[in-house]
């Protein structure tokens, strides 16, 4: 099978596969922080769609997916950001973050340095991946990853360092995966396991992430933006579907228990076999 062939029924192999960090650990996770000169905001053909579903959610569910401290530094960050988005906004009742996260596909969360240390202090979140705001509104960027294995000792001193360090206008990217066993974009919290046959019912979902310090406050935005396809998808490129079956079966015993259970340990078999056909071709 030529790698890039697509199977009858697969979607479309999205441009971003080539952008995943796909390699084994140890160690079991990566900055992967890339330069980025243009390009804080993406927009595509999805734009519509997800400003829609954004604005149903701030408006019917405003306490699950905005909160703000009210502090000066918070204020004045958002008033930065919304002048980022280039919203025109004529809703000036709204909060400058809700008025800018409405505008744009991406999430937006506002970090302030406190005693040295990232803070998260202000989103717009609509599409969290298994996690909510409200527990982690206001608490030191090491806390908000409390629940990630491998966190403290392979990355809360290089990420709070970096933060620290990065100049005004400066920005970075990087991109994570996941697998999902449902499509829904609002995802607070994990949803009863299912019995799938991979692909089908599986969802590849990738967040591309921008990190960017402000020029008016010490703060630093941090825009997610979630975007998915169906996991069949990856079946038109063999070589990535092999390199994440390898990383699926490289995970340590408690990523596999954080980041498994929602479809990756399901799909792994599958991912292997397509694989296959991509290394049968190089032999
Ligand atoms: C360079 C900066 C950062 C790195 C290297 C990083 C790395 C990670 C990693 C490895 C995970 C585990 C899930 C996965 O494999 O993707 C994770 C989860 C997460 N990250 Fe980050 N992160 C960074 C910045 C941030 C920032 C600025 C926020 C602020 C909102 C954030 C919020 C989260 C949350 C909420 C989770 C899920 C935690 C949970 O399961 O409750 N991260 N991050």
């Amino acid at each position: 099978m030529h790698p890039r062939r697509k199977l009858p029924g697969a979607a479309d192999p999205p441009a971003w596969l080539d952008e995943l960090h796909l390699e084994p650990g140890p160690p079991w996770l990566a900055m992967g922080t890339r330069s980025l000169d243009d390009g804080l905001f993406v927009v595509d053909r999805d734009y519509e769609r997800d400003v829609a579903l954004k604005s149903v959610l701030l408006d019917e569910r405003p306490a699950e997916v905005f909160a703000a401290l009210d502090t000066a530094e918070v204020r004045a960050a958002s008033e930065e950001i919304l002048a980022l988005t280039r919203a025109v906004t004529n809703r000036s009742s709204l909060h400058p973050l809700d008025a800018a996260g409405r505008s744009v596909q991406e999430d937006l969360c506002v970090l302030v340095l406190r005693d040295g240390v990232p803070h998260l202090d202000a989103a717009s979140l609509c599409f969290p991946s298994y996690w909510r705001l409200a527990d982690k509104i206001g608490r030191p960027l090491t806390e908000v990853h409390d629940p990630v294995p491998h966190y403290p000792e392979e990355l809360a001193a290089k990420v709070n360092g970096f933060l620290s360090r990065l100049a005004p206008r400066r920005m970075v990217w990087r991109r994570n995966w996941s697998i999902h066993d449902v499509p829904t974009y609002f995802l607070p919290e994990a949803t009863p396991t299912r019995d799938v046959d991979a692909p089908d019912g599986l969802y590849l979902r990738s967040e591309r992430q921008v990190l960017r310090r402000l020029e008016t406050t010490d703060a630093v935005l941090f825009t997610i933006r979630t975007q998915q396809v169906p996991l069949a998808a990856v079946a038109a490129r063999a070589d990535v579907a092999g390199r994440m079956a390898a990383s699926i079966a490289g995970w340590s015993p408690e990523l596999a228990d954080y980041k498994g259970g929602h479809g990756a340990l399901a799909a792994q078999d599958w991912l292997a076999s397509i694989g296959e056909h991509f290394d049968a071709r190089r032999t």
